[in-house]
């Protein structure tokens, strides 16, 4: 089994380039099946989640082509699709599977996948997303609760009305994904406003789609019949579209970068994305400054800081992202004072706290939230990455504390963090892969 090896202490310097987004990857690759030519996807993250996406585009008969050396650029075309199964093996192994019900239904009106698998925290309906799916039109065939096997099937899909209940970044998606060539008007209430949710929109919007308010709580789809770029039939014009940066391992760069008390330039960010989790570094005493060509940000911390205790509320975007929390809390192990941390996206999302204890950390689990007593810095030991975020912080605890740290079940961390090892190793962390 493999395992992360981590000698701690040394604060990181230099520079980190991002990946594009995990969160947005995984919805516009499914979404080129909604496309009637073929795109090139370009800036894809190079982690298992896509790996797993690009696996099930071609077993539904999609041609993908990667057209360069880093993997991160495709060539994709779903003209000779004809299947609306989602192989269960692969849906199985994460959460986005379910984009692919989105994606299938607006292409043919038909779609089958198991219930998503993905990160455990806590329960995970999609009861928003399968609301959302009835609006536009589509049943859902199979009814019995027992089997995780999802069917969808409309006559003709057609606009509607969704008002969410809870805001969710996949059911808006997915709702996105079912509505753009749905005929007549959708309008899409209480809706996430993620920069992935934004950047769904864009790439279907670059595509031919008609979708305004992306990134506020109303969204407006105006069904189309064709999704074929601006240039028409028949032209050869290479449809090129870029995945944003990932606001999520960017911030985790950002807290290593803190709590390693370095002095780290993350660049290919947009730092507007980057807003509730600078506050909350400033809050703790970190230098973060914006770079003046926009698209970097520099993190710094003198060497002798102290940082202050600091309190946080997770919440939709804008809010601070509850994907940060793990990360954020492992700061907060060395602040001076108490800290408390609220989660309120997910129940289960304190599963970490349990390996952070191992290296001497004070967190007490409270009600609904936390609370992190700030002490002495953390010792190395043997943790586990119960899930993907839990995992990307105790990399930061490896890297913060004394001695060496060693982690498994880093599969979880490899499905949301490209090469994350070695990016690491190019800003003076002593971390291997064995
Ligand atoms: C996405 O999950 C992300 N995953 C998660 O990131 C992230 O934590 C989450 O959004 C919130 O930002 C992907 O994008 C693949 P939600 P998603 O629907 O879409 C409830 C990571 O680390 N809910 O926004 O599954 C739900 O229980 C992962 O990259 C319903 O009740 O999250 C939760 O309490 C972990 N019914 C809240 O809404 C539904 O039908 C937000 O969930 C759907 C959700």
């Amino acid at each position: 089994m493999e395992k992360f090896v981590i000698n701690g202490g040394h604060p990181l310097k230099g520079e980190i380039l991002v990946s594009g987004a995990k969160n947005s990857a995984v919805a516009i690759l499914p979404a080129t099946l909604l496309l009637d030519v073929p795109c090139i996807i370009e800036n894809v993250p190079d982690i298992s989640d896509v790996e797993i996406c690009l696996k099930i585009l071609k077993g539904l008969g999609a041609e993908v082509k990667p057209l360069n050396q880093q993997g991160d650029t495709y060539w994709i075309s779903c003209r000779n699709v004809s299947d609306f199964y989602v192989p269960y093996k692969e849906a199985k192994k994460m959460r986005a599977s379910y984009y692919f019900l989105g994606a299938l239904l607006g292409r043919c009106g038909n779609a089958r996948a198991a219930m998503p698998g993905g990160c455990s925290l806590g329960a995970r309906p999609i009861d928003q997303h399968l609301k959302a799916f009835e609006i536009l039109g589509a049943k859902q065939l199979i009814e019995d609760q027992q089997s995780d096997i999802v069917e969808l099937h409309a006559e003709s899909l057609r606009g509607g009305n969704i008002s969410m209940d809870v805001v969710s970044v996949g059911a808006t998606m997915n709702a996105i994904l079912a509505a753009v060539k749905a005929p007549g008007i959708t309008i899409i209430e209480n809706a996430a406003k993620e920069p992935h949710v934004v950047d769904l929109a864009n790439f279907l919007n670059y595509m031919g789609a008609n979708i305004k308010g992306a990134g506020t709580d109303v969204i407006k789809i105006e069904g189309v019949k064709k999704l074929m770029g601006n240039a028409g039939e028949g032209s050869t014009v290479d449809y090129r579209y870029s995945i944003v940066p990932d606001q999520i391992e960017a911030g985790t760069f950002m807290v290593a970068a803190a709590a390693t008390k370095g002095d780290v330039i993350i660049k290919g960010v947009i730092p507007k994305h980057l807003e509730a989790i600078t506050a909350k570094l400033i809050d703790c005493g970190v230098n973060v400054e914006e770079l003046d060509n926009m698209d970097a940000i520099r993190v710094s911390v003198e060497n002798k800081k102290i940082f202050c205790p600091t309190n946080i509320k997770t919440e939709p975007y804008p809010g601070f992202p509850t994907d940060m929390q793990p990360q954020m809390a492992t700061l907060l192990t060395i602040a001076n004072g108490e800290s408390s941390i609220m989660e309120n996206v997910w129940e289960d999302r304190f599963r970490y706290v349990h390996e952070l204890r191992k290296m001497g950390a004070e967190i007490n689990i409270t009600q609904n939230g936390a609370v992190v007593r700030g002490g002495d810095l953390l010792t190395g030991a043997c943790v586990n990455a119960c899930d993907l975020r839990a995992g990307a912080a105790m990399i930061i605890a490896g890297l913060m504390a004394n001695g060496c740290t060693e982690i498994t079940e880093i599969q979880h961390i490899e499905r949301g963090y490209a090469d994350i090892a070695k990016k690491l190793r190019g800003i003076g962390a002593d971390i291997v892969k064995i």
